[in-house]
């Protein structure tokens, strides 16, 4: 079911997003601003997290990737750590059946053998029930880092070299990508970030060559539905030149 905001903004022809990438950024400070705890805050970003899957899913957002845990915040406080952890198990064990049900397939991007094995078991549960869905991929990336994702490549692309399975010249620009944790996927065609901080955080660096870019003030837990629509709407006006001239512009050429 498409929402009718959406509906109405694709009257000019223009097509929805097919990959969101979202780095859901303020969850401590949403929670400092209230004097409570920072796990309060990674608490309430979890129900915007749901909130923001279930509207993806009615919008017809085929790719939504959630940046939940970067390679860096292994060096959070380790009761921080913990509660991030418990949070993502409940998560993936709450949601399992609505996921099902919404005909969406978790994946996972990142590091897996660094996650703990309590959460890695319940991972592995839900991304094999929900291996087969096709109506929508909700991408988390957990323990993932743009550098060491890269890193991880280069070095699977140097041991192909060195068994002589692949030579220099065909190392291409699609063969980089298909050893990224993406690979498979298109790139993501908007990024989003809340909590007003302009930067990509070692987030899809490669991938985000071409991404349009939001950045809302808004923090992460008081994120809504609406305002996600109202930047899906603003994306639908952006002009995507891909580094060409704009085809309103060209000769047609
Ligand atoms: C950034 O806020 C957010 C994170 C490091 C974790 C994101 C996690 C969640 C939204 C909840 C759990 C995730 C799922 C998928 C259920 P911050 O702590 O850096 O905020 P701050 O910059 O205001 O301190």
């Amino acid at each position: 079911m498409r929402s009718n905001l959406i509906q109405e903004a694709s009257d000019d022809q223009k097509t929805l997003p097919a990959h969101v990438a979202i780095i859901m950024d303020g969850n401590g400070r949403w929670a400092k601003k209230k004097l409570m705890n920072r796990v309060r805050g990674h608490e309430q970003g979890s129900e915007t997290v749901r909130a923001i899957v279930t509207a993806s899913r009615e919008i017809g957002i085929k790719i939504l990737t959630l940046y939940a845990f970067s390679t860096e915040n292994w060096a959070r406080p380790e009761s921080e750590v913990k509660a991030l952890m418990a949070l993502l198990k409940k998560f993936i064990v709450a949601e399992r059946d609505d996921l099902q049900k919404n005909k969406i397939r978790l994946n996972m991007i990142g590091q897996r053998d660094k996650l703990p094995p309590d959460v890695r078991q319940e991972l592995d549960k839900t991304l094999e029930l929900t291996g087969g869905n096709e109506e929508m991929i909700l991408n988390l990336a957990l323990s993932y880092g743009s550098r060491e994702e890269l890193t991880r490549a280069v070095r699977k692309i140097a041991a192909k070299l060195a068994s002589k399975q692949l030579s220099p010249g065909e190392i291409t620009e699609d063969l980089i990508s298909a050893h990224l944790y993406t690979s498979g996927m298109p790139d993501p065609d908007l990024i989003i970030r809340t909590s007003g901080e302009y930067r990509l955080s070692n987030f899809l660096l490669w991938q985000a060559a071409y991404s349009e870019l939001y950045i809302t003030d808004t923090l992460w837990p008081d994120f809504t539905k609406e305002e996600f629509v109202e930047i899906l709407k603003n994306y639908q006006t952006r002009d995507r030149r891909f580094g060409k001239v704009s085809c309103s512009t060209s000769n047609g050429g």
